[in-house]
């Protein structure tokens, strides 16, 4: 990742969280850290990548709303003339059923989740295109293959994006532009404890088992994948997503 700038969007916790230790960890030039607020976890956050010798900058901002997005792109590429790798990783989820969810958390689950992939991709890409491409990650799930089983609106968004990761890895491709989109199953993170804080123990139990590897995963797990997508490792692959469920599919 030497001498790559890199935003990741929703990073202060969670999967977003280990996905920028990880740029960090690959010898990143630059590191954009958003999330809504900058609060504690962003800047321990800032300090541990900061540990790696990375130049990093802190930026509070709403991924789905048009300005923020502009000016998140505006800062990095002010700063370092160069956005290498754009994650698109920020993403919300409601615990409701299908009865329980209203107009407003259907609008609000799908404009999170699957807006800000669209806007992220837009405004990276186009500057990507006059200055030697790059990679776009966007933030999929298992749920966008399957439906997910919760909520109505969140398997919706995700497949949305994983449709989205495809359209633009065609018509990005003539500008060198990669983008790829990484599909999670049950990740351990504040997120996933808090659809679970709602189940039976049995519900919870049967979740569990349907991991043919019996556990949830880490989000270093998914990390070393945004890694793969991220770097030239990758160099060949566009338009395409990777299930990192431990083996669930269904
Ligand atoms: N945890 C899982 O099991 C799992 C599985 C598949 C996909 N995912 C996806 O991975 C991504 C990260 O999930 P997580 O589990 O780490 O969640 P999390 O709730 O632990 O962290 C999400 C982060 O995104 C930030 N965020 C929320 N809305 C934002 C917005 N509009 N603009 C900027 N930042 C915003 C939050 O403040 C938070 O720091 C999400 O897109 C989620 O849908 C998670």
């Amino acid at each position: 990742m030497e001498n790559k700038v890199v935003i990741v969007t929703g990073a202060a916790k969670g999967i977003g969280r280990a996905i920028a230790l990880k740029m960090a960890e690959a010898g990143c030039l630059g590191l954009v850290i958003n999330d809504l607020r900058i609060d504690e976890y962003a800047e321990s956050l800032a300090k541990e990548a900061q540990a790696y010798g990375v130049n990093v900058l802190l930026m509070a901002g709403d991924m789905s709303k048009e300005e923020d997005v502009k000016k998140l792109i505006d800062i990095t590429t002010e700063k370092w003339n160069r956005l290498d790798v754009m994650i698109n990783n920020a993403g919300i989820a409601k615990a409701n059923n299908l009865f329980d969810t209203s107009t407003e958390d259907w609008d609000q689950v799908i404009s999170v989740n699957m807006r800000s992939a669209f806007l992220g991709m837009k405004y990276a890409a186009a500057y990507m295109k006059d200055h030697g491409g790059g990679s776009i990650i966007n933030m999929g799930s298992i749920a966008g293959i399957t439906g997910g089983s919760t909520s109505p609106d969140y398997g919706a968004s995700k497949a949305g994006i994983l449709a989205l990761t495809k359209y633009g890895a065609k018509f990005l491709a003539k500008y060198k532009i990669r983008v790829n989109a990484l599909a999670p199953g049950t990740i351990n993170t504040e997120m996933i404890k808090r659809n679970f804080e709602n189940l039976e123990p049995e519900e919870l139990q049967e979740r569990l088992s349907a991991i043919p590897m019996g556990r949830m995963g880490e989000p270093e797990e998914v990390a070393k994948v945004a890694l793969f997508f991220a770097s030239d490792l990758s160099s060949f692959i566009t338009g395409d997503s990777l299930m990192i469920t431990g083996g669930r599919n269904t």
